[in-house]
């Protein structure tokens, strides 16, 4: 199936506009609900604004987002607004803690939660037109394997998993990696263990994990490494700041600088062109999503 026409018109319009350095786009996920996708997210994201990074952090939990909540902001728009036709991608970014910019999901809107594949079309053509300068967009997910988060996790570089130490979370973040592995073509995965009591029983998890998926999965797993289990995590949450913003000291904090640090070694993602246009592109050439375009 031939990519629409505005897309190409898009792609050929950011290659003028990004010929410089790729955007590194990851995406937070989880398979179990609760385990701390978010929270990572929005923690990472700022630690890498910390290291002098240009971030975006998107809210894809389209239907029950809540980064903004999680940060204390009153965004005017989100990503349903966009897709009604009311605003653009750009009018919905709005700005965090250091300069992160967030575009924000909407909450309680089910028809959200499982986009069709049509919209999810559109908001792809939004990212084709964003004007940003970034090195990192960091994609918050819903929990689950629904449509929308195989398919962002599809066309990021990389896919981070959160995990717990509790059997369902496990369990969930196999299933995930396995459908993620057998029908998405992701063959590689970074596993962050999270709310753990220290290192040691943040490598027992990713064991664990790795155990299985040696054993029945086409993919490799990379400890991406640990943060623990904190209070001062908690507490922030409670009065709606992010943890390295509130208490840059907290052994969460560090331990986000700490994995911040690895995602900045990772290689350079090997694609020609500049801009979001990977993602993009990656996106308009999924048999699931072309077909509809
Ligand atoms: N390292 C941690 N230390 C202490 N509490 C934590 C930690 N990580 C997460 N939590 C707790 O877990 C709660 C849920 O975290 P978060 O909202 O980030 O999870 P999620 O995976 O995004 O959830 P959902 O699946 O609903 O989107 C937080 O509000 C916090 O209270
Ligand atoms: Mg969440």
């Amino acid at each position: 199936m031939p990519v629409p026409e505005f897309m190409s018109d898009q792609a050929a319009g950011l290659r003028r506009l990004h010929p410089v350095s790729p955007v590194r786009v990851i995406a937070v996920a989880s398979g179990k609900g609760g385990v701390g996708k978010s929270n990572v997210s929005v923690n990472l994201a700022l630690s890498l604004v910390r290291m002098g990074r240009k971030v975006m952090l998107l809210d894809a939990d389209f239907g029950l987002g809540n980064l903004d909540v999680l940060l204390g902001l009153q965004p005017e728009y989100n990503i349903s607004h966009m897709l009604e036709g009311r605003c653009t991608l750009q009018d919905t970014i709005i700005e965090g803690p250091l300069g992160l910019q967030i575009i924000p999901a909407a909450s309680g809107r089910k028809r959200m939660a499982d986009l069709p594949a049509n919209e999810l079309m559109g908001l792809v053509h939004g990212f084709s037109q964003l004007k940003q300068d970034l090195d990192v967009l960091v994609v918050d997910s819903a929990a689950g394997i629904a449509g929308n988060v195989t398919i962002l996790s599809q066309a990021a570089q990389e896919v981070l998993v959160v995990v717990c130490n509790e059997p369902a979370s496990i369990t969930d973040a196999y299933a995930l990696i396995k459908v993620l592995s057998q029908d998405c073509g992701v063959h590689r995965v970074q596993v962050l263990a999270n709310d753990v009591r220290n290192g040691i029983e943040g490598r027992e998890v990713f064991e664990h994990l790795n155990r299985v998926a040696e054993r029945f999965l086409d993919v490799t797993l990379n400890y991406l490494g640990f943060v623990p289990h904190d209070e001062a995590l908690r507490s922030a949450v409670k009065r709606q700041l992010a943890v390295v913003h509130c208490s840059p000291g907290s052994p969460a904090s560090q331990a986000f600088a700490d994995i911040a640090r690895k995602v900045d070694e990772w290689d350079i993602p090997r694609v020609p062109r500049g801009g979001l246009e990977f993602f993009v592109d990656r996106m308009v050439g999924m048999p699931n999503l072309a077909a509809v375009g």
